[in-house]
């Protein structure tokens, strides 16, 4: 089949989170599995960008409201990333350092978003299937059915994946008139509480939907930002298709960032090789538990009760644990990380900033991954954590529930705990120094964990029979 995906984000090309992770892995392993995958995506300034080569695949012009604009479709030209990749050039509007964050994101990712149908809608042939992710992606189920112009493409079928459900890509209806002419009675299927929502137009519009883990389905009806009658109403059509791993990228025998490489039988020695590299540069005591947090510093992700809960651990214990975290996001959490380094010195560390090589080394190196998380519909830091023996500290809630058993359990492997609160970070962090105690219930742990098998190879076909059924 043909599947052309749609995304921000796509890694190694430009990555702010998982979704890059998503859509750098899972085409690759549909084209293993003998599928045509294709990923366009818009034409940032990144390092990814110069370094490599392209070729001009396509040329030309749309209209954003009154604003012409002409723009250049390039491709990858070594196929190295294993899928064709396609980048989306518009001047002035997507070469830009940063993937989102801008004030006219909504000018930005819908002009992608007509591009891509211009782009499409040129072609000879039709694809099986587009595969849109997130609501940067979410006008084009939309664009498929309702506009004059795309008509060739109205009985293509499209999935539209939900990564994060928070974010709805929200704009009033003056920018209506961004979108080529469309089917005016049509308005009911862009709108959600009298604004364009594009999240919920891809619900709406898209032939099949599908989020990225079996329990984030079922929150979505009682949680999503607003759209819980929505995801309710639409239920029919949703499916929860749990996230896999790329194992060639997070492969601790191979990993170029480690400073030694192990295996699930020399995990105990690996780790603490790697343990000892990453204290050494943090200043942190090796002989201790290390308890690590890497991720978005924002309220999904709980991020804000940290400095507490490291804290008043470090305290209750006597120092019994380090901690080490990166990440960036909500300046106060930044700042708060920051002003703790000196007073705790020896026993917490903190980068701020993106730091993709110091994160392997981190998952590596790392006893204990916290992710506290409000909403988490798949997170893939835990499942990195597990692929290198590290033992992931979460909160119960979507994919950190479908992943991670607590170590109560038989065969369990990691810890669990039920609130976003101080006291159950708090009292997790103890159950961690204590089962750190015991070297010989670590190592089982770490074994088992390791041996989880979580490989886009055993999901992709989860994807095809969604596709064979739109069919
Ligand atoms: P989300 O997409 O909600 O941020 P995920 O768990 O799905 O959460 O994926 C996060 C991805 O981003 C992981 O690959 C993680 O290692 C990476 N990541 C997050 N923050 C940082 C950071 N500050 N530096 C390096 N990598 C990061
Ligand atoms: C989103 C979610 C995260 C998920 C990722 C990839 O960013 O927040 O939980 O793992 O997308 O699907």
């Amino acid at each position: 089949m043909e599947i052309i995906h749609v995304s921000a984000e796509c890694y190694p090309v430009a990555k702010a989170g998982g979704l890059g992770d998503v859509v750098g892995a899972l085409p690759k392993y549909q084209c293993k599995a003998g599928h045509i995958a294709k990923v366009v995506m818009p034409m940032y300034r990144t390092k990814f960008l110069y370094e490599n080569e392209w070729t001009v695949d396509f040329k030309g012009s749309a209209n954003l409201g009154s604003w012409f604009f002409e723009f250049t479709i390039i491709k990858e030209a070594t196929n190295k990333l294993g899928f064709d990749l396609f980048l989306v050039d518009i001047n002035g509007l997507l070469d830009r350092q940063k993937i989102y964050g801008y004030d006219d994101d909504s000018e930005r990712f819908t002009a992608f978003q007509i591009a891509v149908m211009r782009w499409m809608s040129s072609w000879e042939h039709q694809p099986d299937v587009v595969h849109c992710h997130d609501h940067h992606a979410g006008l084009i189920p939309f664009m498929m059915r309702y506009c004059y112009d795309f008509k060739n493409l109205a009985g293509v079928p499209s999935v539209f994946t939900i990564h994060n459900a928070q974010y709805q890509g929200w704009m009033g209806w003056d920018k209506s008139r961004y979108i080529p002419r469309w089917d005016l009675w049509k308005r009911g299927m862009l709108e959600w509480a009298d604004s364009i929502n594009p999240l919920a137009s891809a619900v709406k519009c898209a032939t099949s939907v599908t989020t990225v883990s079996h329990s984030y389905m079922e929150e979505l009806r009682f949680n999503s930002n607003g759209l819980e009658k929505l995801f309710d109403y639409e239920r029919g059509k949703c499916l929860g298709i749990l996230n896999g791993i790329d194992n060639e990228v997070w492969d601790p025998e191979t990993d170029k960032y480690l400073a030694d490489h192990f295996s699930v039988k020399k995990v105990t020695a690996g780790k603490q090789k790697n343990k000892e590299a990453l204290c050494e540069a943090f200043s942190l005591d090796p002989a201790k538990p290390l308890f690590v947090f890497i991720g978005r510093l924002v309220g999904e992700k709980a991020a804000e009760i940290l400095p507490d809960a490291i804290m008043s651990s470090i305290h209750y214990t006597e120092g019994a644990a380090c901690f080490l975290v990166l990440g960036s996001g909500d300046t106060s959490v930044e700042w708060r990380f920051q002003q703790m380094t000196e007073p705790y010195k020896g026993s917490f560390n903190a980068v701020i900033g993106y730091d993709e090589t110091l994160s392997h080394k981190m998952y590596a190196g790392a006893d204990f991954l916290l992710m506290p998380s409000r909403v988490e519909p798949c997170g893939l830091n835990q499942m990195y954590a597990m692929r290198y023996g590290t033992v992931p500290v979460v909160r119960s809630t979507g994919g950190l529930q479908d992943t991670v058993s607590d170590m109560g359990e038989p065969d369990g492997f990691g810890i669990r705990f039920n609130h976003a609160t101080v006291a159950d970070v708090e009292y997790s962090i103890g159950r961690g120094i204590a089962v750190y105690r015991d070297k010989e219930q670590m190592e089982k742990m770490r074994k088992h964990m390791m041996q989880v098998d979580h490989s886009w190879e055993s999901t992709v076909d989860e994807y095809t029979a969604v596709y064979e059924s739109l069919r």
